[in-house]
């Protein structure tokens, strides 16, 4: 086994991250992949939302904080390749952290959330440039933008046009909505595959995953 390697940023906060990261492992720990989040963020949202969990029912991914190793993220992440199908790296919203670089440099797979807002187009640039310079030393990364918290089609389309002009970074098809279930399960310590009657939200979580697989062959 040889883990694939998705490394979730974006140095813009709130963007959704953790609920990309969290859905993202969690989804794939329910199809029987062994799947490890590393939370790099020292705000810990990744592992307080996993402590949330009650034994009788954990969160279906393993999870290690490693906010605390900077720079050398990079290094512990290829330790655990032989031990997983996935991992998946939650990573901080600071410009100056060196995390996000650092997991670039080994990933497969590089996800920017971003919300289709005109605040949120413009600090991707950034997010798009990281992506960029890890590429020039790990040229197998692939990186993909994904929306998040989408509310109205016409914002999310006018954005798409905007985003589309960008043919290294292209944007996903899946959309996560702006639903209170992802926000619900939080308390519950799972994915929105916990929530009563959240089967909207499961089902683009879903299609999310497959196509996030389908960039990953
Ligand atoms: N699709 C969504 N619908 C509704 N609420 C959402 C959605 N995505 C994220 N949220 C909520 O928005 C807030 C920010 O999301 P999240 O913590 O995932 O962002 P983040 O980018 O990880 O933030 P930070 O930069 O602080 O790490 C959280 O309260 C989360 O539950
Ligand atoms: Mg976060």
């Amino acid at each position: 086994m040889t883990a694939k390697i998705i490394t979730v940023f974006n140095q813009k906060g709130g963007c959704g991250k953790t609920n990309i990261a969290m859905h993202l492992g969690g989804a794939l720990g329910r199809r029987k992949k062994k799947v490890k989040i590393i939370d790099a963020d020292p705000q810990n949202t990744a592992t307080r939302w996993h402590a949330q969990a009650k034994d009788e029912a954990p969160f279906p991914a393993r999870i290690s904080n490693l906010s605390g190793l900077g720079a050398a993220l990079h290094r512990e992440i290829k330790a655990d390749l032989d031990n997983f199908d996935y991992i998946v790296v939650d990573c901080p919203p600071s410009v100056d952290s060196p995390i996000a670089g650092s997991a670039l440099l080994v990933s497969d797979l590089a996800v920017i959330p971003v919300v289709p807002s005109p605040a949120d187009l413009w600090a991707a640039v950034a997010a798009k440039k990281l992506a960029a310079q890890a590429q020039a030393t790990n040229p197998d990364l692939k990186a993909v933008v994904v929306f998040n918290m989408v509310q109205r089609t016409a914002m999310a389309k006018g954005a798409l046009d905007v985003m589309a002009e960008d043919e290294g970074v292209p944007v996903l098809k899946s959309q996560l909505g702006l639903r209170s279930a992802y926000r619900e399960c939080q308390v519950m310590g799972g994915t929105v595959h916990a929530v009563p009657r959240a089967g909207a939200a499961v089902a683009e979580v879903e299609a999310l995953v497959d196509e996030l697989l389908n960039e990953l062959k």
